[in-house]
């Protein structure tokens, strides 16, 4: 439980915690742009310096091959649970730049939300966990449990270097669980626990057809056209009735609990009207089969995120271009392991692949997803501390995105994950004017000291 104490200091100091994550959020920490890779380092040393001044007697900065982890752990209590908290503090790039109200690396606090790259994903969600451990910290002297934290600068590419440190086995990892504010809820009067995520197979394809760019005058109707065939392609991998057509993937596919079966047909949350609203269409794609719950949750997905080729420049230039470039990536319901969907998926590419055409597909990334039990007595630890600062139960439902090091700490350090988020179904992650809301934000810090507070025992 939280005492009176830690509730008021982070009344007290709620303004300064919310001054801290601007600066944090100026510095514009993109992982996937290499030119940005100082950026990344400094948002790492920025997060070490904080975990120092929370009072953690032990804080590394861990090189790896990529970005650095970041390490801190207090040990002052023998016979009580340690938690492992994790968090990210890389963020998306933000273009389209002319898309943002205020600029993206210049937090603006509008609405009673703080617009900025990475404010919900996932610097503020980190940050609102620093904020409950420095309440703790401060008011009390210490905290009430074991706490290690460790925050990676790769998620929003992969994660690569945390999955080989992870796998190294160190020591410094052992936990009872672990906790990972890096997801949203249904609604600020609908909190919600994620009982799974799917994992992710990103990858790029590369069409080639004639040897160099044509005329399409003198060569259109014969020559083999790759934009055309990526077209093709894409549409035979995943047609507009939403299937995907890999056969070794469809076979793979386990079916659902029946209790969560029955969850997802009634749809309770009435999901169908709140996600056509969030994305402004008229209604839903894909596999009519399925209500949306479960085709976000626990059904695979095949989405193109980009292609590249040919003319697009102002004006017209009739060619037939000599190759043209695609990103498609595949969600994967728990279970599945992308290395192995891969083999399945270049075999699909290359079999629906129309004559003409030399085709190359690569992996650029993977995780897998995870399931975890709402009865693990630290997920009803977590129920019992949002009841008690949301004044209501959450409702335990999967969500479709994708945290790679989730499945490894379930996987690898048998950890149970609670994985409790506190975003809001219109913070527009990895989109332009990402936001977030500033009374989830002190929501979320009290429910995380409440929750820390509970696990002692
Ligand atoms: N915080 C998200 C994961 C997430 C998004 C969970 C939405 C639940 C709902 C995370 O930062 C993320 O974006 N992950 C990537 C993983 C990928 C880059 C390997 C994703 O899901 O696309
Ligand atoms: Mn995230
Ligand atoms: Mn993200």
């Amino acid at each position: 439980m939280t005492t009176e104490a830690v509730r008021s200091y982070l009344r007290e100091h709620h303004d300064r915690f919310v001054a801290e994550l601007a600066t944090w959020l100026k510095i514009a920490s993109v992982s996937t742009s290499a030119a940005q890779a100082e950026e990344v380092r400094r948002a790492g040393v920025w997060a070490h310096e904080k975990l120092v001044a929370i009072g953690f007697p032990v804080v590394e900065t861990i090189a790896t091959a990529g970005h650095p982890l970041v390490f801190a752990e207090w040990l002052a209590h023998p016979g009580q649970p340690t938690l492992l908290i994790y968090g990210h503090y890389d963020v998306q790039p933000a273009e389209p730049l002319e898309a943002w109200l205020s600029l993206p690396f210049a937090p603006a606090i509008r609405d009673g939300n703080i617009h900025a790259r990475g404010a919900v994903d996932d610097k503020g969600q980190v940050m609102l966990v620093l904020a409950a451990l420095e309440a703790w910290s401060r008011s009390i002297g210490g905290l009430p449990i074991n706490v290690k934290v460790i925050l990676e600068g790769e998620e929003e590419m992969g994660g690569e270097s945390i999955e080989a440190w992870v796998r190294s086995g160190p020591a410094r990892l052992r936990a009872d669980a672990a906790l990972i504010c890096d997801t949203h809820m249904v609604g600020e009067k609908q909190p919600s626990l994620i009982t799974g995520l799917r994992g992710i197979l990103y990858t790029e394809i590369a069409m080639h057809g004639p040897a160099r760019d044509l005329h399409s005058g003198s060569y259109g109707g014969v020559a083999p056209n790759p934009i055309h065939a990526l077209c093709v392609l894409i549409n035979r991998l995943k047609g507009e009735d939403g299937v995907i057509r890999i056969p070794e993937l469809t076979a793979a596919l386990q079916p659902p609990p029946r209790a969560e079966k029955k969850f997802w047909d009634a749809d309770p949350l009435h999901l169908e009207e709140a996600l056509c609203r969030e994305m402004g269409v008229d209604s839903l794609v894909g596999e009519e089969a399925y209500p949306p719950l479960e085709r976000i949750g626990a059904r695979p997905t095949l989405e193109v995120h980009g292609i590249r080729g040919g003319f697009t420049a102002k004006g017209a230039k009739t060619v037939i271009p000599a190759e043209a470039l695609a990103k498609v990536s595949l969600r994967l319901p728990a279970g599945l392991k992308p290395a192995e969907v891969f083999v399945w998926f270049e075999k699909a590419v290359r079999r629906h692949t129309p004559a003409g055409h030399r085709v190359e597909v690569i992996q650029l990334s993977g995780g897998e997803g995870l399931v975890v039990s709402p009865e693990n007595p630290f997920i009803k630890a977590a129920s019992a501390a949002i009841e008690s600062t949301f004044g209501v139960a959450p409702v335990f439902m999967r969500e479709g995105g994708s945290i790679p090091v989730a499945a490894l700490f379930d996987q690898i350090l048998q950890l149970p994950v609670v994985l409790m988020g506190f975003g809001l179904p219109d913070d527009g992650p990895h989109g332009p004017n990402e936001k977030f809301s500033l009374a989830q934000f002190a929501r979320g810090m009290a429910t995380v000291a409440e929750f820390l507070g509970r696990l002692r025992q």
